[in-house]
């Protein structure tokens, strides 16, 4: 089944129909609740529109990878989500309430693309910090930053961390407060390919457990990890698919060019 609402905008005839199918689908037909329900969203930031009548429906207790190229609008998708952008039009509904509202504010975690940790304290209270506050053992706070692979920095500060470190310490902090729905902007930036399949082995377990996840990447490789893919360019949903079914359709196996191709036949269908 095609999302009716992502139909609006998508060119008659091309591929990104065929491969708009995804676990959405049967969420529609279950009529089981989604984690977050994007209708029509029109966001300007600047001068630009960066999200163009925007739909979207994320089922619960699953990753959803967001893949897109610089400035196609993930950063501003995932800020609507989370309610810290204004929208000019169309609305978002997050666990069953509008995005941002203070129902959510215990539910939800965001990890932003930039990170954000206090840098004149150290690893573990940074981690510690946000267990209080969201009423979690402190020992939860040890197993956050061991799984992020900082066990041997957890008593440096953070501003002595590199980038990438400190970004590991911001994902620790949103780990440990154990949201139902958790907004990730590109984790896995900078980490070496072990941590990050050990990032993602962690994603998918929390989702087993029934968190929703929703995770940016540039790395389409990582998209494997993902039981469902959205897949963006220049403010706009062209494809919100499976990888395998990404691969069926496009009739690649690896993804990048299965992406490629689905951004090939979206600007030919857009041309003609
Ligand atoms: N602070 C800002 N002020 C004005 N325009 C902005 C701002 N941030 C982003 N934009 C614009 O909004 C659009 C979408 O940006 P966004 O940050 O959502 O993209 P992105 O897909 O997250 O990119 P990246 O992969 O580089 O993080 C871009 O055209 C960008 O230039
Ligand atoms: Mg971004």
């Amino acid at each position: 089944m095609i999302l009716p609402d992502a139909l609006t905008y998508q060119p008659a005839g091309s591929i990104i129909h065929r491969v708009m199918s995804s676990s959405s689908d049967e969420l529609l037909a279950g009529g089981t609740d989604a984690a977050v329900h994007a209708r029509h969203l029109r966001v300007i930031r600047g001068k630009r529109v960066a999200l163009h009548d925007f739909s979207v429906l994320i089922a619960r207790g699953s990753v959803t990878g967001l893949l897109g190229p610089s400035g196609c609008g993930k950063t501003t998708l995932m800020r609507s989500i989370v309610g810290t952008q204004i929208v000019s039009s169309g609305s978002v509904t997050v666990l069953g309430h509008p995005a941002g509202s203070a129902a959510l504010r215990r539910r939800v975690g965001y990890v932003t693309q930039d990170p954000t940790v206090y840098n004149d304290l150290r690893v573990i209270d940074n981690v510690r910090y946000f267990a209080a506050l969201y009423g979690v053992a402190p020992a939860a706070a040890d197993e956050a930053v061991n799984g992020v692979g900082l066990r041997d920095h957890a008593s440096a500060y953070c501003g002595n961390l590199s980038g990438g470190q400190r970004g590991r310490v911001s994902l620790a902090c949103a780990l440990v407060c154990q949201p139902d729905l958790l907004v990730l902007d590109e984790p896995t930036v900078g980490l070496d390919p072990v941590l990050r399949a050990d990032l993602w082995t962690q994603f998918q377990a929390l989702a087993r457990r029934g968190t929703t996840l929703l995770v940016s990447s540039h790395v389409m490789d990582e998209a494997d990890h993902c039981a469902d893919l959205l897949l963006m360019r220049e403010g706009r949903l062209l494809a919100h698919t499976t990888p395998d079914r990404l691969r069926e359709d496009t009739g690649c196996t690896s993804l990048e060019e299965a992406f490629l191709s689905v951004i090939r036949h979206s600007t030919a269908a857009s041309a003609s």
